[in-house]
């Protein structure tokens, strides 16, 4: 692959009562692309995310530091949790439904309003490519209000780590994941290029993973996962570290992925977990051990 790296203006969307709403018709550009902008609703102060991300690696000074302390924290009823990573990147990952037992409760609010926003893009995306309604439950593991599996993700790229990228380039392995970035260096490879996303501070990216792929790869419209990457981040004197926080929904890892065939029956392609596990390794990542 290229080192060349160009500016992608990605597709924009916004969310209203009818669903998303792309401007100049690009939703079928967004899903072939599998990646768009998403305006932040102006009802999301999204700030309170990256001051966690700033925080949730550095020594707990205090009971009340709710902030601080989630490296050293064991996070026992997560099944995920803190992960240093090999890239520049050190990560706290925790399942939605612990939100409210780990984090203060501006950081629970702000992920729950994220994870409304995510459904509902990601409900219109799955209608869009002609996904049934009625799979949904069996698609997911979970029901029209819900996947089996939403988890947000605090990403601190670590600027003192020199020589690596922030993350190694990679495809999200869920159907969906709204990111929410306070610096640029995320790139996305098309048309057999790196290309630089510019940082827009009033919208999320939106990514589309694996499983939406394998999902739709032979329906009307289908969605590609994405390949993306951070590239490595520079010290910036008394400007903190680049952050970014996800939110991510896909099946649980007990679950099988899914494939509509070309005559549109809804068939079992593989387990999420056997899948996840052979991807963790090609990423030189460890599959996470309590999962
Ligand atoms: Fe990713």
């Amino acid at each position: 692959m290229s080192n060349q790296s160009v500016s992608l203006s990605l597709p924009r969307a916004q969310l209203t009562g009818h669903g998303l709403e792309f401007s100049d018709s690009s939703l079928g550009q967004a899903l072939a692309l599998g990646a768009f902008l998403l305006q932040i609703p102006s009802s999301l102060d999204v700030n309170p995310g990256f001051e966690i991300c700033r925080n949730f690696y550095r020594p707990r000074r205090d009971a009340q530091d709710v902030l601080r302390g989630h490296r050293e924290a064991p996070h026992e009823r997560s099944k995920l949790g803190y992960e240093d990573r090999p890239n520049q990147v050190e990560q706290l990952q925790i399942e939605s439904h612990l939100w409210r037992e780990y984090f203060p409760l501006p950081i629970t609010r702000l992920l729950g309003a994220i994870k409304v926003v995510t459904l509902q893009a990601l409900r219109h995306l799955f209608e869009a490519s002609g996904v049934h309604q009625d799979h949904w439950a069996t698609i997911t593991g979970g029901t029209l209000d819900e996947t089996s599996l939403c988890y947000t993700t605090l990403n601190h790229y670590r600027s003192g780590v020199r020589g690596t990228l922030g993350i190694v380039e990679h495809t999200d392995s869920g159907f969906i994941t709204v990111i929410a970035a306070d610096q640029p260096g995320f790139e996305i490879y098309h048309q057999g290029m790196w290309q630089a996303v510019p940082l827009e501070p009033g919208c999320f990216i939106v990514n589309l993973g694996d499983a939406y792929q394998i999902l739709t790869a032979h329906l009307r419209l289908p969605g590609h996962a994405v390949l993306h990457r951070v590239i490595e981040t520079v010290p910036v004197r008394d400007t903190p570290d680049r952050s970014s926080f996800t939110v991510y929904m896909g099946p649980n890892f007990d679950m099988s992925l899914y494939q509509y065939s070309g005559s549109g029956a809804l068939e079992v392609y593989q387990s999420f977990r056997a899948f996840s596990v052979l991807k963790a390794q090609g990423m030189g990542y460890g599959f996470h051990d309590r999962v």
